[in-house]
This record gives structure tokens, sequence and C-alpha cells, in this order.
């Protein structure tokens, strides 16, 4: 089969064309990231965020398809990025693909965001199921017993700010340019991690639930006694940052894994790490430790399908499809759709449902 996806539920403009399942190959994993769009504001702007999706779609959606060397005839589905996410830019892809799908007689698959990046370790690895999923990006932070397509357990979650979200507002406060986890990351190795003591959150309590909003209070506080703070000074706050939220994960990566044993004694224990935060060293580095430590194999598919893109979307697709025939032309875009029905949202619940 082969699949065309889509990808703008945040500030990535994507799609790809993929082969599946059998051979599998990634055909076309055209990106646009928006960073100037949003560097003055130090954070994505929802909607300047959508009409730059408008703008450019078309064209990523031409150059996929082109590099693919693939016509509307070659392909069997269109899938797409139907949410959870900023849902201006959600419904742009939603309805591309819808429009695309119906215009050349194709079956269009609504993929849940957090289920492409669920599944990409099967594209690039050929897992099989169960696996765990540590998800740590700028919008989500969890650990996902992955049992099999569109059956998942959220093991534990963050109660407020992601990860990536945590290190972009402690980059913004300390005058860091955006996206501010490679900056903070950069700014860390020329830091003394032992100058400032920050907290482990939640450490001390049971379960996998994880907390970062907290972490970046107390860095604002000793940040503040210090102002002006000097470049040696935000070094060593980002070094303490990174190593307490480094500490953090790896301690929750233990516990997961022993709680995989449990409910898989038969399994081998795996792990896969997702999302842009993955890209950081230090974090990386503990994950690799933790998992050594638990007896489990620690799986990271390359960065470009760690971080959001098309290629993941496609592949759910054609996870979707080998259940059987799918056709979402009557699926709406959606803000919030959790992986984990079963699990009550933490934060934010509101009319739409929760945010996490
Ligand atoms: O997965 P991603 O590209 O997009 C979504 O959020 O869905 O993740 C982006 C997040 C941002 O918050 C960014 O600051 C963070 O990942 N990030 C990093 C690093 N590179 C990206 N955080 C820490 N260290 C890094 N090297
Ligand atoms: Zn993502």
């Amino acid at each position: 089969m082969t699949v065309l996806g889509i990808e703008t539920s945040c500030d990535e403009t994507a799609a790809a064309v993929v082969c599946g399942p059998g051979e599998r190959k990634i055909l076309s994993n055209t990106i646009r990231a928006q960073i100037d769009e949003h560097a003055e504001f130090g954070g994505v702007v929802p909607e300047i965020a959508a009409r730059a999706h408008i703008e450019i779609l078309d064209r990523i959606v031409a150059e996929a398809m082109k590099e693919a060397d693939c016509a509307w005839e070659d392909i069997d589905a269109v899938a797409a990025t139907a949410g959870p996410g900023l849902i201006g830019g959600v419904i742009v892809g939603f309805m591309t693909a819808k429009a695309i799908a119906m215009a050349a007689g194709k079956p269009l698959i609504g993929v849940n965001h957090l289920e492409g990046h669920a599944l990409t370790a099967r594209l690039t690895d050929d897992l099989s199921f169960p696996f765990l999923l540590l998800l740590v990006s700028g919008g989500h932070s969890q650990f996902l017993l992955v049992r099999g397509v569109g059956d998942y357990e959220r093991l534990g979650t963050t109660i407020d700010d992601a990860i990536g979200e945590a290190f972009d507002k402690t980059a913004k406060l300390l005058g860091l340019p955006y996206p501010g986890g490679p900056q903070v990351e950069k700014m860390a190795q020329k830091g003394d991690v032992q100058r400032f003591k920050l907290p482990r959150p939640f450490l001390d309590r049971p379960g996998l639930d994880m907390s970062f909003a907290g972490l970046k209070t107390a860095l604002r506080t000793q940040a503040k006694k210090l102002e002006p703070v000097d470049e040696q000074t935000v070094a060593d706050l980002c070094a303490a940052f990174q190593r307490a939220v480094s500490d953090v994960l790896s301690a929750r990566t233990k516990s997961a894994l022993q709680l995989f044993r449990e409910r898989h004694p038969q399994a081998e224990p795996v792990i896969v790490v997702a999302g842009g935060v993955a890209a950081n060293q230090e974090i990386r580095a503990a994950l690799t430790g933790a998992a050594k430590e638990a007896g489990a194999r620690f799986v990271a598919p390359p960065m470009r399908l760690c971080t959001d893109n098309a290629a993941m979307i496609a592949w759910a697709g054609i996870e979707r499809l080998q259940l059987g025939p799918v056709d979402d032309m009557n699926v709406s875009p959606r803000p919030r759709w959790p992986l984990d029905p079963e699990r009550a949202g933490i934060l934010g619940a509101g009319k739409k449902g929760a945010k996490a």
C-alpha cells in the first residue's frame, strides 16, 4: 500500500508518501518548520501557524508527491492528522486531505497525531507489540503502553507543562531565543551543574505522573535573586534545569519499565522515545542509562522521524488500513483527542475535553 500523509497540528507543515506494511519504505518526507513566523513571540502563535499552513501546504504536498514519483492513481489512501493539536492548523491539513481524497476518489484516514508518534518505531525498527513509549515534545509528556494499533494505555503524564514547553518557557525567562530547548542545551554545556539546587518534582509520589511547572518557578526564583543575571549564571541555571529534568525522566522510566514487566512478563521490555525533547543529548543519555539498568532495549527513531513529520501519519494510516477498510469522510478535526479514553484528563478539562 502507498499512502500520502499530511501533518499540520503544530508548527510543522509536512507531507510524505510511505509504502508498507510488508516492504516498508519512505518514498518522500517533506517538512517545513515555521521558525521565523513565531520567533518574535517566543512560542507558537496558533493563528499565525494556521495561516502559514494554508499558504504552503499545497506546495508541500506537490513536492512530496513529486519526490516519491507518484501520481494520484499510485496512492491507495490519504491520511492526515485529525487531532489533537492547534485546531486552526488541524483544520487546514485535514480539510486539504479530505479534498484530495474526494477529488482523487481515495479513502481518507483521520489519524490521531499521538498514534503517529506511537507507531513510528514499527516503521523504523519493525517493532512488535507490546512496547513502552515515552513521548516528550512541546505539547505532550507521557508514558504510553502500546499494546496494538488503537490499543493504548496511558501510564503517566504531566499534570501541568509538557517538558518541551518547560524548556521553552525557561529559555524565554532567561532571555534565550526561540525555540528554547536547543538553546538551553547549548548553554547547559557551559554551565556548572552543582551551583543551583532545583527540585525533582513529584518523585516523592508513587505512580508515573510528572510535573514541570514548579521546576520552572524554582528556577525563576533563583534567577530573580541574582538579577541582572550574567551569562555564566544563565549557563549554570540551564545546567541545573536540564539535570533536574533528566533525573525525573530517568527515575520515571525505570518505574515505567518495572510496570511493563509486571503487565507483560513474557514480552521483551522495550522503551521507545519520541518527540523533539529526545534530541537532547543529556536526556537521551539518561534514558539510555535507565533502560540499561532496567535490562530493557532502548529504541530512538532517527530525529527526523522523532519530531513532528508526515511519514509517521502516513504509516499510522497504513497500520489502520491493515485492520480493515477505513473512510473517515465524516470525521471532524478535533483539538483534543486522548489515545487512552479510559484515562480521565488531568489538565484543562473543559467542554472540549481534557488537554492532557
Ligand atoms: O516534537 P516537536 O518537534 O514538536 C511538538 O511539540 O510536537 O518538539 C518540539 C519541542 C520544543 O518544545 C523544543 O524546545 C523541544 O522539543 N526541543 C528540545 C531540544 N530540541 C527540541 N528540548 C530540549 N533539548 C533539545 N535539544
Ligand atoms: Zn508531535
